[in-house]
């Protein structure tokens, strides 16, 4: 894949978040501020530059915020051993520009992480969202809704000349057991506009996974119709 840079002028949008003021009083991970975490207008959500692709230390905890979230809500889901992604993964996002990433910016002008979501395009008119995570430490202040808010205008703006645009993505269901963190899930999707169009076996498409499965899973594919 062809690789291109872009300076800090072609970030996409900027949103400050001013609502996440001294909301974390919990340990934190490594590489994040120490406690109480104060956040205010330094955060953003952007499409990174390409070139933080090349950025180890930013893609590492890029997959240690999505491996960690999809653990923590899919570890009754999956056994042991099953990790969502990886830095070759997500460096080809960052390449491709198919991330969005809420990080807060330093005064040295780093970057450091705080959430993400993937935003990959399907055809003319339709886009699907992915390994959306934001650090556990920060949930319920809003920045998953902003991430998903972000991530709808961007295919808006990419995609918007053709028609209407949707939006897809999929949440993993398991058969054999209920999963209150899904069903909430689903229902916040749902109050955001998403609609389920479709169940699906899992293993029909990743039919490899099956030995680290903890038993039958489906996924649900939702969809929201942006114009
Ligand atoms: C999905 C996710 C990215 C949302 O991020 P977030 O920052 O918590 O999002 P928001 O703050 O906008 O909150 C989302 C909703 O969850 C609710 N919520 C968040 N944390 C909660 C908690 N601990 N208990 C109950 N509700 C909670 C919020 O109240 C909100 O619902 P509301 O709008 O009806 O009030 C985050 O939960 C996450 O990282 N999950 C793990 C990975 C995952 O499941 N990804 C999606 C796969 S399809």
């Amino acid at each position: 894949m062809a690789q291109h840079d872009i300076d800090a002028t072609d970030i996409i949008s900027r949103r400050s978040i001013t609502s996440l003021i001294s909301v974390h009083s919990a340990p934190v991970r490594d590489g994040l501020p120490d406690p109480p975490m104060k956040l205010g207008q330094d955060i953003i959500i952007e499409i990174p530059p390409t070139s933080a692709a090349d950025d180890e230390a930013f893609v590492a905890a890029l997959v240690e915020i999505i491996n960690a979230a999809y653990t923590e809500t899919e570890g009754d889901i999956f056994k042991p051993g099953y990790l969502r992604t990886s830095g070759q993964d997500i460096a080809t996002l960052l390449r491709s520009s198919e991330l969005a990433v809420a990080s807060q910016h330093t005064s040295s002008g780093g970057r450091i992480p705080l959430g993400c979501i993937s935003i990959q395009k399907l055809g003319e008119t339709r886009a699907e969202l992915g390994l959306f995570a934001v650090v556990a430490e920060l949930r319920g202040n809003g920045l998953g809704r902003d991430l998903l808010e972000f991530a709808e205008q961007h295919c808006l703006s990419e995609l918007g000349d053709s028609g209407a645009v949707v939006t897809q993505l999929n949440v993993l269901f398991p058969k054999h057991f209920e999963h209150p963190f899904k069903i909430r899930l689903q229902k916040w999707y749902m109050k955001l506009g998403y609609q389920i169009v479709r169940h699906r076996d899992f293993l029909l498409d990743y039919p490899q996974l099956a030995p680290l499965l903890t038993g039958p899973t489906e996924y649900r594919m939702l969809e929201k119709k942006l114009v």
